[in-house]
């Protein structure tokens, strides 16, 4: 009986898990079509208000508001190009990446971000490369460490970000060999996420925050680059206990084919 049970328990997750990705790329679909029209609408605006604005004298009354145009036409660009990537309209440009690095590099430069009440442990050791996208993994790990710096607010905190490995040694070039997995961890002390709030954390545009403060785009962005690196994401939450997303990635290949390519400079 019990046998039975979690026979049926695993079936009913799996349906549910399934509904969830539906759902989402449905959602992204629709978002993704929408986002390539308005790219479309919004590269001649912002061209030409370019070329008006440098036409203009420089005493021009008008020049403040060409400004604010291509402001704003910045913004919506900045926005399309989010949408896109979690739509996975956008091409990933794949080759051999250490997560590793690419993580260390994102908390050099957020450091400075976040606010000293933020405590941030690393706790990264040396993997195998994986195939991917660096600019779109740096991505992964800027919106998972924003966010949790969000949850934990103006008090103090602790932010750990761990890197590791597993099946490492198994791996061998022959056919059959067990791929190792890279693991990506992102946990806070946060105030966590209530179970009615879990279910739709990845869906674009869902957002707790006030408006202005958040677009509700950074995780979609997160689950849109994972799943088009074949990779999966998990979260475990404790309301008030804060918040852990953790991320599984295949490897690739052997450790010494790593580039080291800089992904703020692409
Ligand atoms: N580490 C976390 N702790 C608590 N809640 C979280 C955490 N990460 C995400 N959430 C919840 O998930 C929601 C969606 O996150 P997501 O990153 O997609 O959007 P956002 O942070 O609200 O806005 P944006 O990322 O576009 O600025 C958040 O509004 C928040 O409620
Ligand atoms: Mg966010």
């Amino acid at each position: 009986m019990t046998e039975l049970r979690a026979v049926q328990q695993r079936q009913e997750e799996l349906e549910g898990q399934l509904l969830h990705s539906q759902k989402l790329e449905a959602l992204g679909t629709l978002a993704g079509g929408v986002a390539h029209e308005l790219n479309n609408t919004l590269v001649p605006i912002l061209a030409l208000s370019k070329l008006a604005s440098d036409d203009l004298p420089q005493d021009s009354p008008v020049r403040g508001d060409m400004i604010t145009i291509i402001q704003a036409s910045e913004r919506a660009r900045d926005l399309v190009k989010q949408i896109l990537a979690f739509a996975r309209k956008q091409d990933l440009v794949k080759q051999p990446v250490d997560l590793a690095m690419v993580a260390r590099e994102a908390l050099r430069m957020l450091r400075s971000r976040l606010p000293a009440t933020v405590q941030i442990v690393e706790h990264i050791s040396d993997i195998p490369p994986v195939f991917g996208d660096p600019v779109g993994l740096h991505q992964v790990v800027v919106n998972l460490i924003t966010n949790a710096a969000q949850a934990i607010g103006a008090v103090i905190g602790r932010i750990t970000v761990s890197i590791w490995a597993v099946g490492e040694s198994q791996a061998s070039p022959q056919q059959g060999a067990i791929q190792p997995i890279i693991y990506l961890s992102v946990a806070d002390t946060g105030n966590g996420i209530p179970a009615a709030t879990l279910d739709r954390i990845f869906e674009p545009f869902f957002t707790t925050k006030d408006v202005g403060e958040g677009t509700g785009l950074g995780l979609s962005v997160v689950h849109g680059i994972i799943t088009s690196h074949g990779g999966k994401i998990a979260v475990h939450s404790e309301p008030g206990e804060g918040a852990e997303f953790t991320i599984s990635l295949p490897a690739h290949g052997k450790q010494q084919a790593v580039s080291r390519i800089d992904p703020m400079a692409a």
